[in-house]
């Protein structure tokens, strides 16, 4: 039976998570299976509870018996992380990254999809024209917290922040998205986007290991390169060229913040913290929005679609059939109530966080 750990987190979190798991009860009622999903307070409430320091990491917002806990689940579902009372790093760093590093949640997959009847920023551009995935590497690069001080505080510090990229963290985020773009079977195009112009050490081992491996195990796929900057510029004149992307950690945080903007914002974004071969985490890739936390006003989607990539993607690891395809049942309801919506946008959608989980419900 699959079993869920649910992680509502801080601001409007668990009020999203709420809706994800009314349509997730709906559509294992639908497809005839049984689930198991239990409730964990890690977030800043409890941080600050069980007397975290808010001002400086202290005391560890998640610890490793916690961890070991969560580890016996097939899967995490997050609300959000992060809350205006507890300085900005401790929270991301000590709960949502310490998640993804010790679970080795190697893959950060954000598929960048625009539904029907969503308000796209971008001219003349439809769900014909948006819709690609960015496989984001999640475990290195200026991420792994190398670096550190020296003469701190003086007029002569110095400051370092380390880009790491180590070959078999690249080959194994390359090998997953190579076998994404095959299967997703569209244009069978890999975009590898980073900045290899500037970056002669990191994104020189990233081009080498990608045509490498491209050219001995993946023939049919064709591979193509952007520069990150350039990849901006095309995200917003031509987004329809894209078909699979495969990125860096830090460059794939920004491209898909861009990316959520073309898709009709935060409140559709969703995204995926996957690791093939053990516990995976998903969750809508906003933030916790604390000013609208309590108000039935912020827009459950992201969420809802984040628990059908959970859906899909455990399904398929799996190999369980009913709970992939509740996974595409879901996605099929948000296509549909999407249209219903007035604005994707908290507080504008002409419907409540609650109605609109009902609206996706009664679309299943
Ligand atoms: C995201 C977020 C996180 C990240 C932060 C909160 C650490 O921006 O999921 O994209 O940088 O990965
Ligand atoms: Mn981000």
């Amino acid at each position: 039976m699959l079993k869920i750990a649910v992680i509502g987190g801080d601001g409007t979190g668990p009020e999203v998570a709420r809706e994800g798991l009314k349509v997730l009860a709906a559509a294992a009622k639908k497809e005839g299976f049984d689930y198991q999903s239990k409730d964990f307070d890690y977030g800043g409430e409890r941080y600050l509870a069980q007397g975290g320091d808010p001002e400086k990491p202290g005391k560890p917002p998640i610890n490793d018996a916690e961890i070991a806990e969560l580890r016996q689940f097939d899967v995490i579902y997050l609300g959000a992380v992060g809350h205006p009372d507890v300085a900005p790093g401790i929270l991301e760093k000590g709960l949502l990254l310490k998640l993804r590093f010790d679970l080795d949640q190697y893959i950060n997959l954000r598929p960048v999809k625009l539904y029907p009847g969503v308000d796209c920023p971008l001219k003349d551009k439809g769900p014909e024209h948006v819709d690609f995935i960015v496989v984001r590497e999640n475990t290195e690069d200026l991420y792994a917290g190398g670096g550190g001080f020296l003469r701190k505080g003086t007029p002569n510090e110095v400051a370092t922040q380390e880009m790491i990229a180590t070959r078999f963290g690249v080959e194994r985020c390359l090998r997953y998205a190579f076998e994404l773009t095959r299967k997703r079977n569209r244009k069978k195009m890999l975009t590898l986007v980073a900045k290899t112009n500037v970056l002669t050490f990191a994104h020189d081992l990233w081009w080498r290991a990608f045509n490498e491996i491209g050219e001995a195990d993946y023939p049919d796929i064709k591979r193509d390169y952007n520069h990150v900057d350039a990849c901006c510029m095309w995200f917003v004149k031509n987004p329809e060229y894209y078909d699979v992307i495969v990125t860096p950690n830090m460059f794939g945080d920004i491209i898909t913040d861009l990316g959520a903007m073309i898709q009709g914002g935060m409140g559709i974004a969703a995204g995926g913290n996957i690791n093939p071969a053990g516990v995976s985490m998903f969750e809508p890739i906003g933030g916790s929005a604390p000013k609208y936390t309590g108000q039935n006003v912020i827009n459950p989607l992201a969420a809802i679609g984040a628990m059908a990539m959970l859906l899909q993607v455990v399904g398929d690891i799996k190999d369980d059939a009913k709970v992939a395809r509740a996974g595409d049942r879901v996605e099929a309801a948000i296509t549909k109530t999407c249209p219903k919506l007035k604005s994707m946008s908290a507080g504008r959608m002409g419907y409540s966080t609650t109605e609109v989980g009902d609206l996706v419900c009664q679309a299943l």
